[in-house]
């Protein structure tokens, strides 16, 4: 079993866990630099399935031919028995292309990729700017689709001003910030009500190592763990019936995973409203294992509370530690080489057996991808410039091996 990168923040700065760099995959890259930041994934899907020819497209070919894209099912009816499944979008992207189309098929829920965070919503104390959060809401009623909030809580896009004051009296200040806390979140939570059918409460307060149970951000770094519990109250006090989550990467991780179970103990030891956890999946196609992952549902199930992958993504490179910290990245891999098509066939691979864990668990009940097709996606510019392929559609919005394998048990990858 190859060891896993140790995990540090900066390597999960943003929720990749690392794994040692696949040799083969590093050999067969060759001389990848093609693949230049959107350039390499403009190649239609559609392979030509009539001729005997493999398949045509570059952005998504694999190793066997495409299915007819006009073939493709809708995913939330596909998985609508399982669970809402859907895509991460800011209201920008909803009327482009691919993007309007993709949502409209297959969307049950969505997730702003953005702009519900306190960072841009929370201008100073008590004062909001919904307008982009309010714009994503209004196109997803206007076609029927559920909305995932994310996230009230996250260090990465608290605003300053939570912080502003004299900590000369310490008492003072942390009932100003908690106050701020407190306000914020009712107000927001208000705001959405009857709107979102969950909120991602806090983002990320669990620690990357083993020194620490929680994350020593400004928040802990003030009240402790208490503003977990402060935010998830006041969250429940506005909207009695929306469902309340703590999100985090690497809960693949076992030992990751233990100290967020730890936090998740003591908010029930608490009498803490939390309603379920959030697995965001950003990994790579070396990394998880369906193991690892089933662990990690299995122990949110042993509390009782709800399972939703939150923000799955699939990077195609498996970089080693040294990526994080920007070194001994893996080449960029360019559509249409052997190279690719073997990356698109794992992935394809990893895909499908993830989801056969996700539909054996019926605490799953939200699946979210970070991104609806490969045209954008955050993983171009994580951990450094290189274009990724993570989602399950390429750039023009085909269908990819990654699709095929999950709405198709006889396709062969
Ligand atoms: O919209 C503004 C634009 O008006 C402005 O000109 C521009 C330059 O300042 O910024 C734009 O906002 C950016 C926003 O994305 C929309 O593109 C923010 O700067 C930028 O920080 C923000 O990045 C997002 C990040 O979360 C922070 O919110 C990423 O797209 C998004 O993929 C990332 O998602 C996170 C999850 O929420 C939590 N898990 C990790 C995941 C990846 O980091």
């Amino acid at each position: 079993m190859m060891p896993s990168g140790k995990p540090t923040d900066q390597m999960n700065r943003r929720g990749l866990l690392l794994s040692v760099a696949a040799s083969g995959l590093v050999a067969a890259c060759g001389g990848g630099g093609g693949g230049s930041s959107g350039g390499g994934g403009g190649g239609s899907s559609s392979s030509s399935s009539s001729s005997s020819s493999s398949a045509s497209s570059s952005s998504s070919s694999s190793s066997s031919s495409l299915p007819d894209p006009a073939t493709a099912p809708s995913l939330k009816t596909q998985f609508a028995s399982h669970f809402k499944i859907g895509f991460a979008v800011d209201p920008w992207l909803t009327s482009q292309s691919p993007t309007h189309d993709l949502l409209l098929k297959h969307a049950s829920t969505i997730t702003a990729e953005s702009v519900m965070k306190a960072n841009p919503i929370g201008v100073s104390a008590g004062v909001y700017d919904f307008t982009q959060a309010d714009a994503l809401i209004a196109f997803a009623q206007a076609n029927g689709i559920n909305v995932r909030g994310h996230a009230l809580v996250w260090h990465q896009t608290s605003p300053s001003w939570f912080f502003d004051g004299d900590r000369s009296d310490m008492t003072a200040y942390k009932a100003l910030v908690r106050s701020r806390l407190e306000t914020y979140v009712t107000d927001v939570v208000t705001h959405f009500k009857g709107k979102v059918y969950c909120w991602d409460v806090v983002n990320e307060v669990t620690s990357d190592d083993a020194s620490a149970t929680y994350r020593n951000s400004d928040w802990y770094q003030i009240f402790g763990s208490d503003f977990i519990d402060y935010a998830f109250r006041a969250a429940r006090a506005a909207d009695p019936s929306v469902k309340l989550f703590i999100n985090e990467y690497s809960t693949e991780d076992a030992a990751k995973r233990g100290r967020l179970m730890t936090i998740v103990q003591g908010m029930l030891d608490r009498g803490v409203p939390v309603d379920g956890v959030g697995h965001q999946m950003h990994i790579n196609t070396g990394y998880p294992s369906a193991a690892q992952v089933e662990a990690a549902l299995s122990d949110v199930e042993a509390k009782g509370l709800i399972n939703h992958v939150t923000e799955m993504d699939v990077s195609i490179y498996n970089d080693s530690g040294s990526c994080y910290s920007g070194t001994g990245c893996l080449p960029a891999l360019t559509p249409g080489t052997a190279a690719f098509n073997t990356a698109m066939t794992t992935q394809a691979q990893k895909y499908r057996e993830l989801f056969n864990v996700f539909t054996a668990h019926t605490s799953v009940q939200a699946v979210t991808m970070w991104g609806v097709a490969d045209n954008h996606t955050w993983l171009d510019n994580y951990p450094v410039a290189r274009k990724n392929y993570p989602l399950l559609f390429d750039a023009a919005g085909g269908p990819k091996a990654a699709f095929w394998a999950i709405v198709d048990p006889g396709f062969t990858p």
